[in-house]
């Protein structure tokens, strides 16, 4: 009986990104037999901005099959859509009102995405999506969230509200740990290295989808940003462009960052960018036969009802014992 629990989650909202992958799905991936283990597709999340009906309804069934082509077993792991559960929808409610504005204020992904659309009017739903992903992670009482650099500060916020709940009302949650993987935990922009690699920069040679034709990742590669040196080395601030790349290559291969160096000493960026091309297109191309075989499948109904079966079993069960310690019930 795996005792541990893990969780994480990606927002169906544009295709899956190398950097979503490398990031978090990988790390799930590499450690779902370890644990008890749940992925879930975070609609609630993907509707904090206005969203085409029908284009959030092919993102939710393109990150599932998304999740299976990249390795996901649903014997071993529970998979479901946040919105099966209403359980998530109550607890985020519960949860906004244990958060404090200061701290909702703080949190750099709403600080960078408000700048953003403030032109537009900043939704609401950018504000108080954190403690929604608080409500998702202690339902299911977990021990470990892998994620990206991006979202530490969430699950950080998580931690201390779980802290602040069970100092108050006696323990209910579990004090979730965060998953930062050592290498690939940013993934940077290929043609602007200065910013993360993002599904919204879609129109650009920027971002790699895992579904991209793989002759347009081997020029988005090629055509990555470096600098003026040529010499492959990892330095994060005088080379940004280049270590993304190393980045790249160690995250997906697991060879580490002084080998590389090694490796390609003497050589150009040339063959250094098509190296990494080569083992990015190869990971692709796995994937993608994967999920060509997943999409469209009953398979998939199966698994989501399932899922959705056993994620409401323990979730209702926090639930009620949140009630019942506020005095709900
Ligand atoms: P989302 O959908 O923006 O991203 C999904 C996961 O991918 C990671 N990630 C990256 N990692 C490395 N390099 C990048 N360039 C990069 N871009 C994204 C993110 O850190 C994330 O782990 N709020 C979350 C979804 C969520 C969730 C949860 C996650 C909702 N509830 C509960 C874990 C637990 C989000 O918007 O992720």
């Amino acid at each position: 009986m795996k005792e541990q629990v893990m969780l994480t989650g990606v927002r169906p909202s544009g295709n899956i990104t190398l950097g979503n992958y490398l990031g978090a799905i990988k790390n799930f991936v590499t450690r779902q037999s370890l644990y008890k283990s749940y992925i879930f597709v975070a609609d609630l999340h993907a509707i904090t901005s206005p969203r085409d009906p029908e284009e959030l309804r092919h993102a939710i069934e393109d990150c599932m099959a998304m999740y299976l082509a990249c390795g996901v077993d649903p014997k071993q792991t529970v998979m479901f859509r946040q919105s099966d559960v209403l359980e998530h929808g109550v607890l985020g409610f519960i949860m906004t009102f244990q958060t404090h504005m200061g701290e909702l204020s703080r949190m750099t992904q709403f600080k960078l995405k408000s700048q953003s659309s403030a032109k537009n009017g900043i939704d609401t739903g950018l504000f108080v999506y954190p403690p929604l992903m608080a409500a998702d992670i202690l339902l299911y009482h977990t021990n470990m969230v892998p994620v990206g650099l991006d979202q530490q500060q969430h699950v950080e916020l998580t931690r201390d509200l779980a802290q602040r709940f069970n100092n108050r009302y006696g323990k209910t949650f579990t004090e979730p740990d965060v998953y930062i993987a050592p290498v690939g935990n940013k993934i940077l922009n290929l043609q602007n290295p200065a910013e993360k690699m993002n599904k919204s920069d879609g129109q650009n040679l920027g971002t790699i989808f895992l579904m991209d034709d793989l002759k347009l990742v081997r020029r988005k590669i090629m055509s990555a940003v470096t600098d003026s040196e040529t010499v492959v080395r990892f330095d994060e601030v005088a080379k940004p462009g280049i270590s993304n790349l190393i980045s790249i290559l160690s995250a997906i291969t697991g060879e580490c960052i002084p080998s590389i160096e090694n490796r390609f000493a003497g050589h150009g960026y040339g063959d250094f960018k098509r190296a990494v091309a080569d083992v990015v297109c190869d990971l692709l191309e796995k994937i993608q036969a994967n999920y060509r075989r997943f999409k469209n499948s009953e398979l998939l109904d199966d698994i989501l009802n399932n899922g959705a079966g056993q994620a409401r079993l323990i979730a209702s069960e926090t639930l009620n014992r949140t009630k019942r310690v506020l005095g709900l019930r």
